[in-house]
């Protein structure tokens, strides 16, 4: 297993950008820069050996850099997804956040975790090598209160797995809900739309939102819907169908519930059948987004020329529930000082 650094380029304020080449003793590789502490590349074997890239992304930083880009690979923060109104309340106080999403705030605001450049270091363990990233976010970025120390650990081992570990600490009450945003793909290289793609989420329930992706507060049923992945299905199967959480999400961009945070649990897998590529997904989290890049329109040319059109990856996105800082019925996503927040989600990769 090796750790190779590169260098990727300067943001527009000049500040140097690192690339981290992880490989494994397959032959599997991980790029990830510093620059939002994005997984850039993952290249992984078809059934035949064939080696290919299964996440969207850019060949260079100035791809990363233009506007608009939907989160390709990122670290997501402060929060995860959508908050209503750009306001909650927390310990009496009431905090008014950037809007960056309508009304809402959304993956932390205008500049949120994607758009900051790292602390990066290298790390070698008897799991894998990786990579360590550290950011600090000053009180009162997009919003937010309290200096918030956040650690993102990846790994990549020789199982073949990615391993993404979270922890933070503030130094007055605030919320935190961190992801990592990849867009998968596995007929490899992008060829196609990820609608063939088998898809099973281990969810009984789901949260329905209203026509701004906002949750309405209840927790649905999966039985019976579109919603239901209990069983592996094709993401085309109902992707279009006649409901109303379809229509309101353009296709699926909803959280599945997973159960109480904390607990390591496989929440989803995923097949390619014509490469054979299967990835599992654990996770410490009590939720997943499931999204099918329903607003991909064709506008980004990615890596190798690629443009990436509606529905060209999929993103599982391991997190609490959006909007919980509204929504008290929801598991609490308040950090206080004193308290770590610490979440881990393991993508496992094989062949079938
Ligand atoms: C997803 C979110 C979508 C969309 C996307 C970025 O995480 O669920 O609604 O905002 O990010 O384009």
């Amino acid at each position: 297993m090796k750790i190779e650094k590169v260098d990727f380029g300067t943001t527009k304020e000049g500040t140097p950008v690192d690339l981290y080449v992880l490989t494994n003793s397959h032959g599997v590789v991980a790029k990830i820069t510093n620059y939002g502490g994005i997984v850039t590349s993952l290249i992984l074997p078809d059934k035949n050996g064939k080696m290919e890239d299964v996440v969207l992304g850019f060949d260079s930083l100035s791809g990363y850099l233009q506007d608009d880009v939907p989160y390709f690979g990122a670290i997501i923060g402060r929060y995860g997804n959508r908050i209503a109104g750009g306001k909650f309340s927390l310990d009496g106080q009431e905090y008014t956040l950037a809007q960056n999403n309508g009304p809402n705030t959304l993956h932390g605001g205008l500049k949120g975790f994607d758009k900051r450049v790292w602390q990066a270091e290298e790390m070698r363990s008897e799991d894998g090598v990786g990579v360590k990233m550290h950011y600090l976010s000053p009180d009162g970025e997009e919003g937010y209160p309290g200096n918030l120390s956040v650690d993102v650990v990846y790994t990549l081992t020789d199982n073949n797995e990615l391993i993404i570990e979270y922890s933070a600490t503030t130094d007055k009450p605030t919320v935190v809900n961190l992801t990592n945003h990849s867009y998968f793909n596995f007929t490899g290289n992008t060829k196609r739309d990820i609608l063939d793609h088998k898809v099973m989420i281990k969810a009984d329930k789901f949260v329905p939102v209203d026509e701004d992706l906002i949750p309405t507060g209840q927790l649905q049923d999966v039985k019976g819907t579109p919603m239901d992945f209990t069983n592996a299905a094709r993401v085309g199967q109902s992707i279009n169908a006649d409901h109303e959480q379809i229509k309101l999400g353009r296709g699926y961009d909803h959280t599945w519930v997973l159960g109480e945070p904390g607990q390591m649990k496989l929440a989803a897998t995923v097949y390619e059948p014509a490469t054979g590529r299967y990835m599992e997904t654990h996770t410490t989290e009590p939720g997943v987004q499931f999204y099918t890049g329903n607003f991909l329109n064709g506008q980004m040319v990615g890596k190798g020329g690629v443009t990436y059109d509606y529905r060209y990856g999929l993103c599982l996105e391991t997190q609490h529930l959006p909007d919980s800082p509204n929504q008290p019925q929801f598991p609490s996503v308040a950090l206080r000082p004193g308290e770590t927040y610490s979440a881990k989600t393991v993508y496992k990769f094989a062949v079938k």
